[in-house]
């Protein structure tokens, strides 16, 4: 068992990298299942994803397109209960397409819940469904599910594949967990 040191911290082996493309191909042959006559569009939520969409397009024989979002928070002037958030990047009108929107991690599920209910339903697209790499089902507080799952985890803090710590670490092919 190799460890891996991340600034402070360590991490142990979770998923090898062959795990990792064996069920993105899975999930890849869903969707182009599922859309078969459809071109769904792809919104990508960075910067953790950037892996994950990377790989799972490849492997789409279906007609599609891709953007890439940033989400942002931003303090209201008007004093608010929670900061409305903005997608950067978001230049597409959704109204009556077949959006996919790709996360890395299904973790508390708030990024997802609202950019899924202030941005994007809003717009009223035909019919939204959500992928994710990894999910935390422990630590999921916020009512939003996930369409394409790879992998449910335990509520362990990952990184690898395009997530990081403390912007580290996002370049490994493979996945590490926080040894406890
Ligand atoms: P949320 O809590 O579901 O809103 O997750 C927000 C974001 O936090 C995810 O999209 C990830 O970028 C990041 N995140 C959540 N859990 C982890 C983790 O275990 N490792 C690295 N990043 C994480
Ligand atoms: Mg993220």
């Amino acid at each position: 068992m190799s460890y891996l040191q991340v600034l402070d911290k360590t991490f142990i082996p979770l998923l090898s990298e062959s795990q990792i493309l064996d069920r993105i191909q899975n999930i890849a042959d869903e969707i182009n299942q599922d859309y078969k006559n459809k071109q769904p569009l792809f919104l990508v939520i960075l910067n953790g994803s950037f892996m994950f969409a990377s790989d799972i397009f490849k492997k789409l024989s279906i007609q599609s397109r891709i953007s890439f979002v940033k989400i942002a928070s931003y303090k209201g002037l008007v004093s608010s209960t929670e900061n409305p958030i903005t997608a950067i990047g978001l230049d597409q009108n959704l109204h009556g397409q077949d959006i996919i929107i790709l996360d890395d991690i299904l973790d508390t599920g708030k990024t997802l819940y609202r950019f899924v209910h202030d941005v994007v339903l809003p717009m009223h697209p035909n019919s939204v469904k959500i992928g994710v790499l990894l999910y935390k089902p422990k630590a999921c507080v916020f009512d939003i599910k996930a369409d394409y799952v790879g992998f449910e985890i335990d509520n362990r803090f990952v990184v690898g594949y395009g997530l990081d710590y403390d912007g580290y670490a996002r370049n490994l092919p493979e996945i590490y967990q926080l040894k406890s």
